[in-house]
């Protein structure tokens, strides 16, 4: 038997697994870090805490099995994150991150000023806040001194692949989200290096996901107690990671990640070519591309309200007090704004909104407002595929939000799709280890290991009366952000 791990490394925390080539998941480990909210819109991690949760959770993931068993490894990380080091590979300010609006000047003066059309064409895709290079921008005129100093950039996922083997490397999917890559060359943008003023002497080397870009560092493996030949190979963001833990690889599959971030995701096997960049056309880490909406703020709302508003962790017991007969049936609207939104209004001023509260509103309306917000917004995303000629009526869902049975629920009503539940709930980890089962040669291909390894335990099925109710909601949903936009600059 052999054994790989993989690396979730997450917004919130550090997931491991260990798992064999048959996929039977033997031990899981999580390990939380901090994420600070320096300013209203701003998030930021410390790459060190990564580091930490890394050195900690490897002997607890191992221990009790046989570590010489270990053949490889790969990490699925939090997208789009500016991590910068300085000659001496000291981190030279903490990263900021995917969900981060800090930039709205820099992404104006990308959008604006160089183009869409320039930026589509240089990188099929247009400027988000989120993005790696408007974050650059951000910090050549802001912290000039740090930005001096800058020897390495590289993504979340990056550093960790860095710690364990000393090799700066990227793969195509995550660097797609920098708006640096030719995504469908596969190359650095020289121009969009220029653009940013950086060189690609300090930008990783990029791989396919499944390449190995080297083997443990003898003395991180020491460390660490896993063999020194264990392979690493590139992995992927997150997303693409957990689509292929999911099986969502090749032609027209789609996968929902609910998520801190809520994701849409459609595999493709050849470059697609869009006249609308609302939503993001990356690589994809079976070595095809794909393209993906994501929501800011989607499982991290429904936490906001239960765990910080309502002080409560009970989760299910908030759902259960959901009447049957109200769904599709609430008047309270809300805007899953917390952070800003990306996909498909790419708006770092929107913020989140109750709207058509009464005195007989009660707190599970407040609740269920939440978790059909975000629905709604997921679906935003949704129509903008559709819009592109692209058939939605099945879908895989993973994701901490995909654990409740009454919010897949929402969501199969509202998109009016049949959602397809994963055997495994383990999304990006699953996804890196199986990477690692590819380069490792246990399968030809990423396509040959989801088949063997990906099913579906269950399905949630769209209710035709609630699809028309949920239809009814969602066209009043839409007015309202229109309606309140201009507002939103104005009352921060
Ligand atoms: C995708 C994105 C998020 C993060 C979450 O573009 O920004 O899904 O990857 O970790």
């Amino acid at each position: 038997m052999s054994l790989y791990i993989g690396i979730d490394l997450g917004t919130s925390s550090l997931k491991l697994l260990l798992m064999d080539s048959a996929g039977t998941i033997h031990n899981t480990v999580t390990k939380e870090y901090p994420l600070e909210f320096p300013q209203p819109g701003w998030s930021q991690q410390n790459p060190e805490d990564w580091k930490k949760a890394l050195f900690e959770g490897f002997p607890e993931l191992i221990q009790g099995f046989d570590a010489s068993l270990i053949r490889g490894m790969g990490c699925g990380g939090q997208m789009h994150g500016l991590v910068v080091l300085d000659e001496n590979d000291n981190v030279i300010r903490p990263a900021i991150l995917w969900n981060d609006g800090r930039t709205a000047k820099q992404v104006d003066y990308l959008n604006g000023v160089i183009g869409k059309d320039k930026l589509s064409q240089l990188t099929a895709n247009i400027a988000f806040a989120g993005f790696t290079a408007p974050k650059i921008l951000w910090m050549e005129e802001n912290e000039p001194e740090n930005f001096a100093r800058i020897a390495k950039i590289m993504l979340p996922k990056d550093y960790i692949n860095y710690i364990l083997t000393g090799v700066h490397a990227c793969d195509y999917s995550d660097a797609s989200g920098m708006l640096l890559l030719d995504v469908e060359h596969k190359c650095w943008s020289k121009e969009m290096l220029d653009i940013c003023h950086i060189t690609e002497a300090q930008m990783p080397k990029l791989f396919e996901s499944y390449d190995c870009i080297g083997c443990v560092k003898p003395e991180i493996a020491q460390l660490l107690g896993i063999p020194a030949d264990a392979k690493v190979v590139a992995g992927a963001g997150d997303n693409a990671a957990a689509a292929v833990g999911t099986g969502v690889v090749g032609e027209g599959g789609c996968n929902i990640s609910l998520g801190t971030s809520g994701t849409v995701f459609i595999s493709a096997k050849e470059f697609p070519t869009l006249d609308n960049n609302a939503i993001h056309n990356f690589a994809h880490a079976d070595g095809g591309w794909h393209l993906m909406g994501c929501m800011l703020s989607a499982a991290s709302c429904n936490k906001w309200l239960l765990e910080d508003i309502l002080g409560t962790s009970d989760h299910a017991a908030e759902q259960a007090s959901i009447a049957e007969d109200k769904l599709g049936e609430n008047h309270v609207f809300f805007l899953p704004y917390l952070m800003g939104e990306r996909s498909p209004i790419n708006d770092t001023n929107a913020r989140g909104t109750f709207i058509g509260m009464t005195m007989d509103t009660a707190r599970a309306d407040l609740v269920q407002a939440v978790l059909e917000g975000v629905a709604f917004a997921i679906r935003d995303s949704v129509e903008v595929a559709r819009s592109l000629g692209i058939e939605i009526n099945k879908s895989k869902i993973c994701g901490g939000g995909a654990k409740s049975p009454l919010w897949k629920r929402i969501f199969a009503n509202v998109l009016n799709c049949e959602l397809e539940i994963p055997v495994s709930e383990q999304g990006p980890g699953m996804g890196g280890a199986m990477l690692s089962m590819v380069a490792c040669g246990e399968y030809a291909s990423v396509q040959d290991c989801c088949k063997a390894l990906c099913s579906v335990a269950s399905t949630v099925k769209p209710e035709p009366e609630l699809v028309v109710k949920y239809e009814a909601r969602y066209q009043q949903f839409k007015k309202i952000y229109p309606a309140v936009k201009a507002l939103f600059p104005e009352i921060q």
